[in-house]
């Protein structure tokens, strides 16, 4: 959701914030501001639309200014349009603010200040929040720092938030709760503030993670911190990895293509210093201290949501079917606001790209209150979940700026694999040749990967057939379905074309009723052990006219007699088969997509962060 960036030092604000901004516009694009100090004052430039269209609108304006904050919007109070896009002004312009979250109590703050004769020019929270810091610095007589600490205290809901006032042109206040907030430390005591670090990476590499309830004082030259209570904290300064290229789109058309080529890279990265199928070892060094607990439990809780949900019940097969462990794979969103059952022993497995995710949080919270251990398997080094959970894996995919997640997916499901072999393995519930079996395969994978992407141009070709149809389905069965699932995700989201997964044997209960010669209709009919099975629901469809587009094993020769359209992929053991059957959907999808003039980086609606409920 939204993004925040802020500047304060010696080089020019404006530019530094306009870059970050575009950086972080993957976050939120509804609308964009910047607040810079320039010779009128405290000044605010905001507009609907993207990044570009503030550009345009900071176009011949005196934009000169150290000091700085910008913001890109993902609405949640208010359509979006320039009224509401942030920064927004306090009662008397003495200070403005961006903010990313949801403030609950905003109306019960509105009302006491409608009472005082405030009017308000936005439907938006963060005017209420910003009104209020004002109203508390005007009466409480202390300063702009005890405001926003006062008002905070007040505040029920999430916020990262950034302050600017007209009267000291070297500070900015920032706090968070929920939100995320990064602090890039840069040369001649100048300061960066943003939501994630891909804004400050090509200045600095020193950030310090801003915490729950701190607030961040950045005046002269100086940085402090404090809780929402004023005690001072010490901050640390973590140095991140990093590097510029992969923020960007390295002469790939876009994010999301870069990231699906990515992936044998990616999906290696996510085993380095993991998997070694020579020696016969596996390890997860982030969760040394927990593999026993994990092999010993009775249950283990997935949760998750959208695709990180997916890659969830592919892990469900892999360890029920190789450490006989009972699992089950719940959305963060329903988890949360049930009386979920967690007994002594089980483990919860919060699976999140992002970090950030504001259902998994909160259903992390809610089972660390019921004593589970938690897990975290998240891509984004130091992010919130990271930072909530016992202990974890990163998946190491590096940053995913597409919107629609996809080296995350097979990071994920790589990541997991690997914690399944490891508890299976302590638990002696897997033979060993298979064990050294499944090392080899999945050493093999990023090589099979980069197989399936040759077949690009001839899926670019199947897409251009399919590019104006309605609705798809798509099919799969055991690792399959969830892959299924995940095919038809990535196809709605980015290309807007109603598309729906079923476990293949499912269909003949319902969907059945939807084929038709119109109905194009994904089928991942690979060779394991359903696939006589799955061709017989191949069959079942072409009975009723339905246009087959079907994912099959290489050197299968009785599918493409039988479908539309064949994708072949490399033969691999089943337990590993969704790291090869998701690439071809999610080519398949990226190709419509593109072919019906879609933002297929940041489609409508969506956000890559999802930090609001
Ligand atoms: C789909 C997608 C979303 C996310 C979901 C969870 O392509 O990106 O469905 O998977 O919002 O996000 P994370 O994994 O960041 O918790």
């Amino acid at each position: 959701m939204c993004g925040i960036v802020a500047y304060v030092g010696h080089r020019e604000a404006c530019p530094v914030v306009i870059k970050g901004l575009k950086r972080l516009e993957y976050r939120g694009y509804d609308s964009a501001g910047v607040a810079l100090m320039n010779g009128h004052g405290l000044k605010v430039y905001k507009k609907k639309g993207k990044v570009v269209a503030l550009e345009r609108e900071l176009e011949g304006k005196e934009t000169h200014s150290t000091i700085g904050m910008g913001h890109t919007r993902w609405a949640t109070h208010g359509e979006p349009n320039d009224v509401n896009a942030h920064p927004h002004y306090s009662f008397h312009r003495k200070l403005a603010i961006i903010h990313n979250g949801i403030i609950e109590n905003y109306a019960a703050i509105k009302q006491a200040l409608l009472k005082k004769g405030h009017t308000f020019t936005s439907e938006t929270d963060t005017e209420v929040l910003g009104q209020f810091i004002e109203d508390i610095w005007e009466n409480n007589g202390g300063t702009l720092e005890d405001a926003v600490r006062l008002a905070l205290q007040e505040v029920v809901g999430a916020y990262a938030i950034v302050v600017m006032s007209e009267t000291d042109s070297t500070q900015l206040i920032a706090a968070r709760k929920g939100s995320p907030l990064v602090i890039g430390v840069g040369e001649e005591n100048e300061f960066f503030l943003a939501s994630d670090a891909t804004p400050i990476v090509e200045y600095t590499k020193d950030v310090i993670y801003l915490n729950d309830y701190e607030i961040a004082v950045i005046k002269e030259g100086d940085l402090k911190i404090v809780n929402l209570d004023n005690t001072t904290t010490t901050p640390y300064v973590h140095k991140i990895e990093m590097e510029l290229a992969a923020i960007e789109k390295g002469g790939y058309d876009h994010f999301m293509l870069k990231e699906i080529f990515e992936q044998p890279r990616s999906i290696a990265d996510s085993m380095r210093g993991r998997v070694q199928a020579d020696a016969g070892i596996l390890q997860l060094g982030g969760l040394r201290d927990y593999m026993d607990k994990l092999a010993r439990s009775e249950r283990i809780v997935i949760i998750g949501c959208g695709t990180s949900w997916h890659a969830g019940l592919v892990a469900e097969y892999i360890f029920e079917e190789l450490a006989r462990i009972p699992v089950e794979v719940e959305y963060a969103s329903e988890f949360r606001y049930r009386n979920p059952i967690i007994k002594e022993g089980d483990i919860v497995i919060a699976i999140s790209q992002s970090g950030e995710t504001a259902d998994t949080l909160a259903a992390i919270e809610l089972a660390k209150s019921k004593g589970a251990t938690i897990f975290g398997v998240c891509n984004v080094v130091g992010s919130s979940i990271a930072r909530a959970t016992d202990a974890g894996a990163y998946t190491h995919a590096g940053p995913e700026i597409g919107v629609a997640s996809t080296k995350a997916f097979t990071a994920q499901v790589t990541v997991l694999t690997i914690m399944a072999l490891e508890a299976a393995q302590r638990k002696g519930t897997i033979s060993e040749s298979l064990f050294r079996q499944l090392l080899v395969e999945l050493e093999s994978i990023p090589a099979k990967v980069e197989m399936v992407l040759q077949a690009a141009d001839k899926i670019k070709e199947i897409a251009y057939i399919f590019t104006y149809a309605r609705n798809f389905i798509y099919l799969g069965r055991g690792l399959n379905f969830p892959v299924a699932l995940e095919g038809a995700l990535k196809l709605k989201e980015i290309s807007y074309i109603h598309a729906e997964g079923y476990p293949a044997a499912e269909m003949k209960h319902g969907p059945i009723a939807l084929i038709d010669e119109d109905m194009p209709v994904v089928v991942i009919a690979t060779k394991d052990s359903s696939y006589e099975k799955v061709v017989s629901n191949i069959q079942e469809v072409k009975a009723r006219k339905g246009r087959v587009i079907a994912i099959t094993t290489e050197g299968d020769t009785d599918l493409p007699g039988m479908v539309d359209f064949t994708i072949e992929i490399p033969k691999v053991h089943s337990m590993l088969m969704p790291l090869i059957s998701a690439i071809p959907l999610q080519l398949l999808a990226y190709y419509i997509a593109v072919m019906r003039g879609r933002n297929v980086d940041q489609p409508r609606n969506l956000a890559k962060s999802v930090t609001v409920e």
